[in-house]
């Protein structure tokens, strides 16, 4: 059994930083990482927050993952860009990757942005709200190159990756409407979470190595392996294919086939084609309005049970405001391979310990 510590967001983020620092990051590198990782873990997303990091130092150490690199244009054409990524961490191309769409979307009302070539780019609600924060609609097709986990409909094993879709709206007086979910039905690192917590997942999400369901996340983290089940039968099997053709070729970047499969699940490449609107190049002056009146009509709705209606990026919001005060959770075996990371970085045993007491 695994115990749950409560971890300082700000504390955490020292820690993740220095971790970088230590395993030759630049500044910059290092606090984007850390900015990322901690906001997945606030928004209540733990797949995708400091959990990360044992993967990404076996990517590093593999040769796969590089450091300090920054995205290069390889095409210009005004309203649509295309990035390379080389390799480096997703957290500082997909950050510089919104920026340059931004600036575009700001001259020209829209903007696409193909990157491809990048290292885990993570939670990709994180890119989306960058664009909100400027004022803009975002939509995000992502692919994971080569990393296949999930099974096609009325398939058996596993041919593509976690493929996630992502949407957002920015509201007048609220939190940004936000979709952010991956095309399986549940995320690869729930997985990882639910095997390190030793719990079972739901039933509906897992077929082990022959297809058959199965509720053990082992299947997906020890061989013989089994896959994930896309997300609402044939049509988030169908969003996972639009995610992988838009987000893998579009941006000119690669799918999953025979030719482009990684030998290392620590590797993980992603592919992104973003979508940038000003939606004031819209001649719509009530838009506001009728986003708040759909809103507010949907939530009239009698509840069914207990838990109340949400609108898309709510829980998100909910969680920050509670992990923000009560501190992050984090279960012992997920801290223990951070801190084994952080000794593979290079940090002494002394800074080690000091911020080994912060998991209490
Ligand atoms: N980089 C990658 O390769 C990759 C791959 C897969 C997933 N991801 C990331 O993993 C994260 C987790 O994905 P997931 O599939 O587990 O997400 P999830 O199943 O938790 O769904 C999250 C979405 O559902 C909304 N939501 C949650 N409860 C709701 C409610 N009651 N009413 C209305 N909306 C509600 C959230 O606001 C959010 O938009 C995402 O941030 C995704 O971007 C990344």
């Amino acid at each position: 059994m695994s115990t749950l510590y409560r971890l300082p967001p700000s504390q955490l983020h020292q820690f993740v930083q220095a971790i970088w620092l230590h395993a030759g990051s630049s500044a910059e590198e290092s606090r984007l990482v850390a900015d990322h990782l901690v906001a997945a873990n606030l928004a209540g997303h733990d797949s995708h927050g400091v959990g990360m990091i044992p993967s990404y130092m076996s990517s590093l150490k593999q040769g796969f993952l590089q450091l300090n690199q920054h995205t290069t244009i390889e095409k210009d054409a005004g309203a649509v860009l295309t990035l390379h990524g080389h390799n480096g961490f997703g957290q500082v191309a997909a950050h510089q990757a919104m920026q340059l769409g931004i600036e575009r979307a700001a001259k020209l009302g829209i903007a696409a942005v193909g990157l491809h070539h990048s290292h885990h780019i993570g939670r990709i609600g994180h890119w989306a709200e960058q664009c909100a924060a400027a004022g803009f609609v975002s939509f995000h097709f992502v692919n994971v190159m080569g990393d296949p986990m999930v099974a096609p409909f009325n398939g058996s094993d596993r041919r593509f990756g976690t493929n996630p879709f992502c949407a957002i709206f920015p509201r007048q007086n609220a939190k940004p409407l936000l979709l952010d979910f991956a095309t399986s039905g549940i995320a690869y690192g729930k997985t990882r979470v639910a095997w390190n917590k030793g719990q079972q997942v739901a039933p509906g999400y897992l077929i082990d190595h022959q297809g058959q369901p199965t509720t053990e996340p082992g299947v997906m983290h020890q061989a013989p392996y089994g896959s994930l089940m896309p997300f609402g039968l044939h049509k988030g099997y169908a969003l996972a294919t639009m995610c992988e053709i838009l987000g893998g070729a579009l941006s000119g970047g690669r799918t999953t086939h025979d030719a482009t499969l990684v030998s290392s699940h620590d590797a993980i490449f992603n592919c992104m084609t973003t979508i940038i609107v000003n939606p004031e190049a819209f001649d719509a002056p009530a838009m506001q309005e009728e986003a708040e009146s759909f809103l507010e009509w949907v939530k009239r709705s009698p509840q069914s049970g207990d838990a109340p209606i949400q609108v898309p990026g709510e829980w998100e919001e909910q969680n920050r405001t509670e992990r923000d005060r009560e501190g992050i959770p984090l279960d012992s075996n997920s801290w223990e391979q951070i801190c084994a990371a952080a000794l593979q970085a290079g940090m002494p045993d002394e800074e080690l310990a000091a911020f080994r007491a912060l998991a209490q």
